[in-house]
């Protein structure tokens, strides 16, 4: 089988510390070249992986005839730019999240994909856990029978950094809503299919001085009717971090511990009912049946997301995350910002 032929731009972050390395573990993907404006990340990555050029200049990955497709990993600012001249060159493209730093830029983005006849694919890892997987198998199988109410929280450490791009709303496009909890708002759609119809959303700065929210609440009115909650922070200790995900139906319900992660960690408890449940005034738990994801295969998550891409390059499948998805995500993040700013519920 023809292994497709990658360019990374911008190496020296998230793509050294996890998409690279899971990138070597594919039979599908093989590196060609690294870029990154620090020349040192550049060549640093280029011995690591065995990458054959080192650049400085993204438009030297894209002139490259023998690359089919690249990684872009920078910071959100750039994505729009980038991610358009790579579909121009003709390169398909796993960008990363957020797709950009408006709907409006990602609106365009994936214009310039249609227009050029490129495939795009978001770098919305976590739906890639073998346990988010299952977990959205049982809930399409109406195990958990009719979703009611749904937490996600997902933190970190992040304190004031002079000149950290993230902490600036005109380079990330906002804090801890748009790096952290996108990946919830975009795990929730994924694993139960649901849509926001309706957000409302604290978003503030709490903790640090920096100008994006490391502190983000958002409530989202869901399309069945139920309510799904999101919250994000910069200002919780790492090693305190819990990263719950829960999900609760009229048979059952599922909570995820420490599965919103960068590796497949983490566990499940899933609780199911019979159909026969009449109302019990001492309100017993023990008609649930535990059900066990033991057998459920567990790998690296980034190589999923280089090899999700390379199928859909060589066998003409989906994107594995498709831009409009992404796009979904971002009209949500837009919403939310817009509820605080005017203390209302926004309609999606
Ligand atoms: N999917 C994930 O697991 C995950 C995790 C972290 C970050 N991210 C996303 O990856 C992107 C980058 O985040 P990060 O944490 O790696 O940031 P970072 O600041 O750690 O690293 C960014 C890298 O980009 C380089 N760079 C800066 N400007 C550039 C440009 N114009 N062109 C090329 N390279 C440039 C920097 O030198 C640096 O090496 C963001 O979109 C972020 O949301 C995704």
């Amino acid at each position: 089988m023809k292994k497709v032929k990658w360019g990374v731009i911008a190496c020296g972050g998230i793509a050294d510390r996890r998409t690279l390395p899971g990138m070597m573990l594919s039979d599908k993907a093989e590196l060609v070249a690294v870029m990154d404006t620090s020349k040192d990340a550049a060549e640093n990555c280029k011995e690591k992986y065995g990458a054959k050029y080192a650049f400085t200049k993204y438009e030297d990955v894209l002139a490259l005839d023998e690359i089919d497709a690249v990684y872009i990993a920078s910071p959100v600012f750039f994505h729009k730019e980038q991610a358009i001249a790579a579909a121009k060159a003709k390169k398909h493209i796993l960008l990363e999240k957020p797709v950009a730093l408006t709907v409006a830029d990602a609106e365009e983005i994936k214009k310039a994909c249609e227009e050029n006849g490129v495939k795009v694919s978001i770098g919305f890892l976590m739906r890639f856990h073998g346990y988010h997987q299952k977990i959205k198998e049982i809930i399409e199988e109406g195990k958990i029978g009719e979703i009611v109410s749904i937490r996600g929280q997902f933190t970190c450490w992040y304190p004031d950094i002079e000149g950290a791009w993230r902490q600036k709303k005109a380079t990330s496009g906002g804090g801890a809503l748009v790096d952290m909890g996108i990946h919830v708002i975009d795990l929730i759609h994924y694993i139960t299919g649901l849509k926001a119809v309706e957000v409302a959303a604290f978003n503030q700065t709490q903790t640090f001085n920096y100008e994006v929210d490391d502190s983000s609440n958002v409530i989202m009115k869901m399309d069945n009717g139920s309510v799904a909650y999101v919250d994000s922070n910069f200002n919780i200790p790492d090693a305190a971090s819990v990263a719950k995900l829960e999900i609760y139906g009229t048979k059952g319900s599922i909570v995820a511990h420490g599965t919103l992660a960068q590796a497949e960690v983490g566990n499940v408890d899933i609780l199911i009912s019979d159909d026969s449940l009449a109302y019990d005034a001492s309100q017993a738990r023990g008609e649930l049946t535990p059900v066990s994801l033991s057998d459920v295969p567990l790998g690296n998550m980034y190589t999923k997301e280089i090899d999700g891409l390379c199928d859909a390059i060589t066998e003409g499948t989906l994107p594995p995350v498709s831009i409009e998805s992404a796009i979904y995500d971002q009209k949500i993040i837009e919403a939310a910002y817009k509820s605080t700013e005017t203390k209302s519920f926004v309609r999606v």
